[in-house]
């Protein structure tokens, strides 16, 4: 998000009460940016293309409301995103799932409903096949191809190496053959699906990895004498940069390496399909928090926020990779500018490495300031976790009118000490 908008929801909020000395940790959407950035999704690809959002990315029920309302379908990988998406609306034929270890009972679901299905192995296919015929499903079913292209930047988000634990290995001995065999046999699987990363893959790499899936739909196609493969799922992944308020890549950057490297999926012979989760929502959400207290210890200055990695999870944990950018704002959210200082922000959690931000050129921050964590709009706030039995924080939806005022809608309530004993347990 640009700054200017997250300080003018920022400030909004403030006033509002939703953020001082009692509420010092929320988050926040931008409703009319996340419609921008669809309507640039739907924009860069062709009408034959199918838009899902990966829930993953942010599963809340406003936020695949939201989504829905911009005319996107939602991809599922587990049986409460699978709940969430059906009470949000979609219509069974707007879903598809992929969860890597789906429960026979899942299985029947997916199908009894005609939901879309991504098998991830042949085990799982066995499963699939004896079910097919007892269901009368009318789900689209396909394989998820591992296209073994190689590692993206960071390991732990790369999903097509050679040893990857999703999907059917196309490149080991005897698979391809045996693919195409099973498509041959099996007139019902008419998709193939593929998913090289998400973050930290180049846009060559995830459009080499769909191009072998793209070869693969026409070997299979060739070898039954008809067009069984209909549609291709090309899974989400798009990178976003976190360095920056630009959004770099764009979608329309990729729809043109993806047209270079498969004219295929461009010319209206496939019905074309994706499973976009950060590139939606990251740079349209931001995470606030107030400074409680500021120390110099050992010479490091030290500001102690109230967001950790209990919402910060990777940030915390994998802070090579995840690194965000922080801006700071005074008590009334005026942005902070002058008299930079090199500084860490730490969370508020009870281990020493609950750090989001080291050796920081920043404003100096004092209490009562907030932080912002730019960028966090996905896989952040809505995938809490309770180290600290910490209570998870309100989350707002936030519509900028005509750049002057900020209406707020709850997506979720602050977290109550009660509700949260209760889901720890
Ligand atoms: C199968 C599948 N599709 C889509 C996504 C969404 O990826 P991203 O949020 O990077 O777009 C993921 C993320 O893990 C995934 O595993």
């Amino acid at each position: 998000m640009r700054t200017d908008s997250a300080q003018q929801i920022l400030q909004a909020a403030i006033q509002a009460g939703y953020l001082d000395e009692e509420r010092p940790l929320a988050a926040f959407v931008d409703t009319n940016g996340v419609a921008k950035t669809i309507s640039s999704l739907h924009q860069s690809f062709p009408d034959h293309f199918i838009h899902a959002f990966a829930a993953k990315a942010n599963a809340m029920s406003s936020a695949l409301r939201l989504v829905k309302a911009q005319g996107m379908g939602c991809e599922v990988a587990s049986p409460g995103e699978l709940e969430q998406a059906l009470r949000a609306g979609f219509e069974p034929e707007e879903i598809v799932y992929d969860e890597p270890a789906k429960t026979r009972k899942v299985l029947e679901k997916v199908l009894g409903l005609s939901i879309g299905l991504n098998i991830d192995n042949f085990q799982e296919f066995e499963r699939v096949r004896g079910l097919v015929g007892m269901t009368g499903s009318r789900s689209r079913i396909g394989f998820r191809i591992n296209p073994q292209v190689g590692t993206g930047k960071i390991s732990a988000m790369s999903t097509a190496t050679a040893t990857s634990k999703f999907g059917f290995a196309l490149e080991d001995p005897g698979n391809r053959a045996a693919i195409i065999e099973a498509y041959r046999a099996n007139p019902w699987l008419t998709s193939l699906h593929t998913h090289v990363g998400s973050q930290g893959c180049s846009l060559e790499l995830m459009t080499s990895g769909i191009r072998k899936v793209v070869d693969l739909a026409e070997a299979i196609n060739s070898a039954v004498g008809h067009q069984q493969v209909q549609v291709i799922d090309i899974g989400g992944g798009l990178p976003v940069n976190f360095d920056s308020e630009e959004v770099r890549p764009t979608f329309s950057e990729y729809a043109s390496a993806l047209q270079k490297a498969v004219p295929e999926l461009f010319s209206g012979e496939y019905i074309g399909k994706t499973e976009f989760g950060r590139s939606i929502f990251a740079k349209n959400g931001f995470i606030a928090s107030r400074i409680e207290y500021t120390k110099v210890s050992g010479g490091r200055r030290i500001a102690t926020s109230h967001a950790g990695a209990q919402i910060a999870t990777r940030t915390v944990f994998m802070p090579d990779h995840w690194k965000i950018r922080l801006s700071v704002f005074d008590s009334s959210g005026e942005p902070k500018t002058r008299g930079e200082e090199v500084q860490d922000v730490a969370g508020p959690l009870c281990f020493a490495g609950d750090i989001i931000a080291t050796g920081r050129r920043l404003p100096l921050i004092e209490p009562g300031d907030y932080v912002v964590l730019n960028d966090t709009g996905a896989y952040y706030f809505s995938n809490p976790f309770y180290y600290n039995a910490l209570c998870a924080p309100a989350v707002y939806g936030a519509e900028v009118n005509n750049h002057d005022s900020v209406s707020f809608s709850l997506w979720r309530p602050q977290q109550t000490v009660d509700d949260m004993l209760a889901v720890i347990g």
